[in-house]
């Protein structure tokens, strides 16, 4: 009996120290709020700038802090085949990759001891089948990937062999976003996003629609971004992501990407494929853009259309009076009557 008042009062003792701290809890909540400015407002949101997705594009040029990118920075992947050694990559060594054969590396499906014997440790044997499927531009683009983790650059940027990579220009455009930033840049194939079944996050039931770079004007993405793609590029995983919503391989980049990754795309017409009508490039911007094209020599010629040492017959590319328009200095370059020049 006495014990257990003993026990009442000390829990009647307890409940008002209780109630007391919960009165002293309450007295800030029930005093009218601070006017602004009484206080030290928290400071908002201090993530650097860059960090921060949108201020990509707005952000002026040369406002930048962060050091531009060096060729050296960037991996340069030209996707080729056997068939076209001779008659595509040789014009790309005399041309552009003679500025950038550290950077450059060939992914081909033979081997080849001539191209070897030009351009060593660069040319990467994907052992991948020499047919135009799928599958096999699967294969190639998935050692690419691998060969560009593995190779600690910053930039991973993806050409086909018949493409002129203005370099200048690729650099400049790469020095306005960050390798640490999650960056996709190339040229949309198409006028509106393409749609899929979803069958990697979902039965195939539903659908995604997403954007792609065109593989054949070439296209860039960040070491930021890359490492991301991982679970679905590296190691054979790009073929199966590839094979399972059974799209080519420009647009399971896209795929993985967008749809995945919820990354968009950065649409820059500054690339440029054979698909497009190239003659319709104004002449005074050829040498601003950062890749060009050429096809249809037997047909229709689609090329760029740009004056300089060379005739359409001695350079029915183009490539060569690009180069020399960019690199005067080059000991096969024409030297120009500068009455001639246009
Ligand atoms: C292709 O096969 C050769 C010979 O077996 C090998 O040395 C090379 O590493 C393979 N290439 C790739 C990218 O796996």
């Amino acid at each position: 009996m006495h014990i257990a008042s003993v026990g009442v009062n000390k829990l009647c003792f307890l409940l008002s120290l209780a109630f007391c701290g919960l009165l002293l809890l309450l007295i800030p909540a029930l005093q009218p709020p601070a006017r602004q400015g009484d206080l030290p407002q928290p400071r908002p949101d201090v993530r650097p700038a860059r960090a921060a997705t949108g201020s990509v594009n707005t952000q002026p040029k040369g406002t930048n802090s962060h050091r531009s990118p060096e060729l050296k920075d960037i991996f340069i992947a030209v996707k080729t085949t056997r068939k076209y050694h001779k008659s595509r990559l040789e014009l790309l060594f005399q041309t552009w990759v003679s500025r950038a054969k550290e950077q450059t590396y060939i992914f081909t499906d033979g081997e080849d001891k001539e191209l070897r014997k030009r351009a060593g440790a660069n040319i990467i044997n994907t052992n991948c089948s020499a047919a135009h499927t799928r599958q096999a531009l699967c294969c190639k683009m998935s050692v690419e990937y691998d060969k560009f983790i593995e190779s600690q650059k910053k930039w991973f940027c993806h050409m086909d062999d018949d493409n002129y990579v203005i370099l200048p220009s690729l650099l400049r455009l790469l020095s306005s976003y960050h390798h640490s930033q999650d960056v996709y840049l190339g040229r949309p194939s198409l006028d509106h996003p393409i749609e899929a079944a979803e069958r990697v996050k979902s039965d195939g039931s539903v659908s995604v629609k997403f954007w792609f770079a065109t593989g054949g004007a070439g296209f860039c993405i960040s070491r930021g971004l890359a490492l991301k793609m991982s679970p679905w590029a590296s190691l054979g995983n790009f073929i199966s992501t590839a094979e399972k919503i059974r799209l080519p391989d420009d647009c399971t980049i896209g795929y993985i990407i967008e749809a995945l990754l919820e990354v968009t795309l950065t649409h820059t017409h500054f690339f440029h494929s054979h698909l497009e009508n190239l003659q319709k490039l104004p002449t005074d911007t050829v040498l601003d853009q950062v890749t060009l094209s050429y096809g249809g020599f037997e047909n229709r010629r689609n090329v760029v259309s740009i004056k300089g040492g060379f005739s359409l017959a001695e350079d029915p590319s183009r490539f060569k009076t690009v180069h020399c328009l960019l690199y005067p200095d080059t000991d096969w370059c024409p030297k120009m009557n500068p009455r001639q020049k246009n």
